[in-house]
């Protein structure tokens, strides 16, 4: 039996690979590599001795989903596949619903004819809009987001939530993760976002630390937070990935039928602080000015993450420290990410 990955070429989908095969799952990716690069199942197979098995292609088109799980013994799923810009999506709404939330129809649809009946899913932290108070709780509302990425993940989760209801079997976990960021500790896999200038905070970090862009602007110094800069919470992406694996050992051996878990660490970091953080582990400073608030941010956003340490017994272990270190050494190893230049 295996557990299928969609998206799992991807930043956090080719993690969550390592972390399956370290632990002898037998993964089957689907991807269509709009947003990852083939490169990637050899860096996985460096890692692990282990190869994937792998099928380029889009979750849109039925066909391609028949044959994966008719070709294939699944047992779950964890569904990473989808458009993850906020930014992007604003501009371009209609492929951000369409993609994401047509894509899970088809998934569904398949499990259902294939008696397939877990699936984690990748929600995110964004379905919480601007929370009132810090930190996030699940129950708090959710719904009230600044985007149509951040519509489709809240759609998502309610279609999921009923369409568990509806069914005999099926069982869902939606995980909300906070700020991404590390990459894995050897340096061959991490977050790839091409030759585009980044719009997330750790991506930029890196660039300006490479000589790739000048300076960095950090957006606003007057937030209620020590030194007056934004507040996050940063995940390393191998704690993140080690959640999905404390979520299907859940979905194993309980009864729930859908549920919602905070992935974050519990704790808030500052721009400042994390650019402190990326000054020592690389040695170097980096320029910034500080600029007017960037329209649409949050001022601070971290998890609770009790609920995931109590009934997934999962836990963060990554600091922020280990978290700009392992970031800088991807970038140091990768300055291109995985092609050449
Ligand atoms: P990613 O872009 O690196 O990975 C997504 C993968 O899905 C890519 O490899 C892409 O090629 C593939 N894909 C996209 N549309 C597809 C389709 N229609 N059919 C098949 N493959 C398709 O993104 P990531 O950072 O690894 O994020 C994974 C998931 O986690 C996404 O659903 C994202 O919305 C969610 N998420 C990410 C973050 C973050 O900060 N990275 C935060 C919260 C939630
Ligand atoms: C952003 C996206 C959000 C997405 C999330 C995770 C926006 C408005 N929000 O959120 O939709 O779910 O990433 O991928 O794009 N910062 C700077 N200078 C920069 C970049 C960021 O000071 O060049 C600051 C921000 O103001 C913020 C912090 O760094 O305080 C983190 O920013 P970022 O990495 O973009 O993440 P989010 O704002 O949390």
């Amino acid at each position: 039996m295996s557990v299928l990955v969609t998206g799992g070429t991807g930043f956090i989908g080719s993690h969550t690979v390592v972390e399956l095969l370290n632990v002898g799952e037998d993964v089957v990716i689907v991807d269509n590599l709009c947003n990852s690069r083939i490169e990637v199942l050899e860096r996985i197979t460096a890692i692990t001795g282990k190869t994937p098995k792998f099928y380029k292609g889009d979750l849109l088109d039925v066909e391609l989903v028949e044959r994966v799980f008719s070709e294939n013994k699944i047992d779950s799923i964890i569904h990473f596949a989808g458009l993850k810009s906020g930014a992007e999506s604003i501009l371009e709404p209609g492929k951000y619903l369409n993609t994401n939330i047509i894509s899970t129809f088809n998934l569904l649809n398949a499990m259902e004819k294939h008696n397939v009946y877990k699936l984690v899913f990748s929600s995110s932290a964004t379905v919480y809009g601007t929370p009132e108070e810090v930190p996030d709780y699940e129950i708090d509302l959710v719904g009230k987001v600044c985007s149509p990425y951040g519509l489709s993940k809240y759609l998502i989760e309610l279609l999921l939530k009923d369409f568990a209801s509806q069914r005999k079997d099926f069982k869902f976990i939606a995980l909300r993760y906070f700020n991404l960021v590390g990459a894995h500790p050897s340096g061959l896999i991490g977050e790839d976002d091409g030759q585009s200038i980044p719009n997330n905070l750790v991506p930029y970090i890196t660039k300006v630390l490479l000589g790739q862009l000048p300076y960095l602007k950090v957006y606003g110094n007057s937030y209620d937070t020590v030194d007056g800069t934004g507040l996050r919470d940063y995940i390393h992406v191998v704690d993140l990935a080690k959640g999905h694996l404390a979520a299907l050992n859940y979905l194993n051996n309980t009864d729930v039928k859908f549920d919602v878990f905070n992935l974050g660490t519990g704790k808030g970091t500052t721009v400042l602080q994390l650019v402190a953080a990326f000054e020592k582990v690389s040695g170097k400073k980096i320029p910034y000015q500080i600029t007017d608030i960037r329209p649409g941010d949050v001022p601070l956003s971290f998890a609770s993450v009790e609920k995931a340490n109590k009934i997934l017994g999962w836990k963060a272990e990554y600091t922020y420290e280990d978290c700009a270190r392992d970031s800088w050494n991807w970038q140091v190893k990768n300055p291109y990410g995985y092609s050449k230049e």
